[in-house]
């Protein structure tokens, strides 16, 4: 049976990227799979290093939401990052296969570089190191993300090699980045650029627990164009994006008729967005009434990560304990 990893960080709620580029695998994955997801919270720490309350309220929040999305703690083991120390164990001893030039030139370091300019800090230069870690650490053979994690699992099997050829063995698989359509996924946001992200601004995503009014405002604020100039033009990214988000929620004639209509140039952009907003409201609804339920049982989601813990704890201990052979430390 294959294993399986993959892990959100907890610095907000759960937008509908994060759900088709990630979550709608797990729940799959789940059936058939040896599945370990957790919430990233010690990744968080590299963007979110403060005193408030929040860290352990959105780690609460996640996996409620995770819950509601359908994850089923009887088919897979749910755990909070820092409860499993022994990833960072790992993420040391990965730490002396990683190269600081190689670290240096990852695409979510240098956006960060960009972005976060007072704090470039070197938890986010090696944060593909520790991700590795969550990774190896369950030995996993495919890990469910989307198309903005996928030079990161490059990362990862790169230090399974080296650790393989350093000591001679074939003890970590190389695992792969895994989508269950061909390709990995990359939803855009609501701001015309890039992709749907927690951090792109309030505007950009739309999250599963958002009541209906919030995802129409959202929505019918989305950027568009000032529409085709001429029959047969190609879309701006900006119609592009609003095209691609209706692919995944709406019918494929629904999607068809915008297209066809932005072909011809009579397409008119409010009735485009009434009907995308219509469509994110009927697939994310069923999720909100789940949300709420999960969110207001606390208790439940704690025991839920404390089963998880142990689940998790047992596996990581046997690979730490073999690693440690494997490199020579004896208890002295
Ligand atoms: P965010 O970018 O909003 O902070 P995370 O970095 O916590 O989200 O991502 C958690 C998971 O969701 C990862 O597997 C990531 O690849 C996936 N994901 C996030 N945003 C998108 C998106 N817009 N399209 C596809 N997958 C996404
Ligand atoms: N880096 C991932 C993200 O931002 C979150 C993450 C941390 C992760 N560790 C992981 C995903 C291990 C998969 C496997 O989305």
């Amino acid at each position: 049976m294959e294993t399986v990893v993959s892990g959100v960080r907890p610095t907000g709620h759960l937008h509908i990227g994060n759900y088709f580029g990630a979550v709608k695998n797990f729940i799959s994955m789940q059936e058939a799979h040896k599945c370990y997801f957790f919430v990233a919270d010690y990744h968080r720490l590299t963007t979110h290093l403060n005193s408030d309350d929040t860290l352990s309220e959105s780690v609460l929040n996640v996996v409620s939401e995770y819950l509601a999305c359908g994850l089923d703690p009887n088919k897979c083991t749910l755990y909070a990052q820092s409860d499993l120390p022994e990833t960072c164990e790992l993420y040391l001893i990965l730490n002396m296969l990683a190269y600081k030039g190689e670290l240096e030139k990852c695409t979510t370091f240098k956006d960060k570089v960009r972005d976060q300019k007072t704090n470039i800090n070197t938890g986010l230069l090696t944060y593909p190191v520790l991700m590795a870690a969550d990774i190896l650490i369950h030995k996993a053979d495919k890990v469910p993300v989307g198309k903005d994690q996928e030079q990161h699992l490059e990362m990862t099997r790169n230090y399974a090699k080296r650790f393989n050829h350093i000591f001679k063995t074939d003890y970590f698989p190389e695992p792969i980045a895994f989508n269950f359509g061909d390709n990995l996924i990359k939803v855009p946001g609501l701001d015309g650029s890039g992709k749907m992200g927690k951090s792109e601004g309030a505007d950009n995503a739309v999250y599963l627990f958002e009541e209906e009014a919030v995802i129409r405002k959202k929505v019918m604020r989305a950027k568009t164009d000032s529409g085709p100039s001429k029959p047969d033009s190609k879309p701006t990214q900006e119609l592009q994006n609003l095209f691609d988000i209706m692919q995944i929620v709406s019918e494929k004639n629904t999607l068809e008729f915008f297209l066809h209509s932005y072909k011809d140039c009579s397409i008119r952009y409010g009735e485009l967005k009434q009907t995308l907003a219509d469509d994110i409201i009927k697939f994310t609804s069923p999720f909100r009434e789940k949300i709420k339920e999960y969110s207001a049982n606390k208790d439940y989601i704690k025991r839920i990560l404390n089963l998880g813990k142990e689940k998790a704890k047992e596996n990581a201990q046997s690979t730490i304990k073999d690693v440690r052979k494997l490199i020579g430390f004896n208890s002295y």
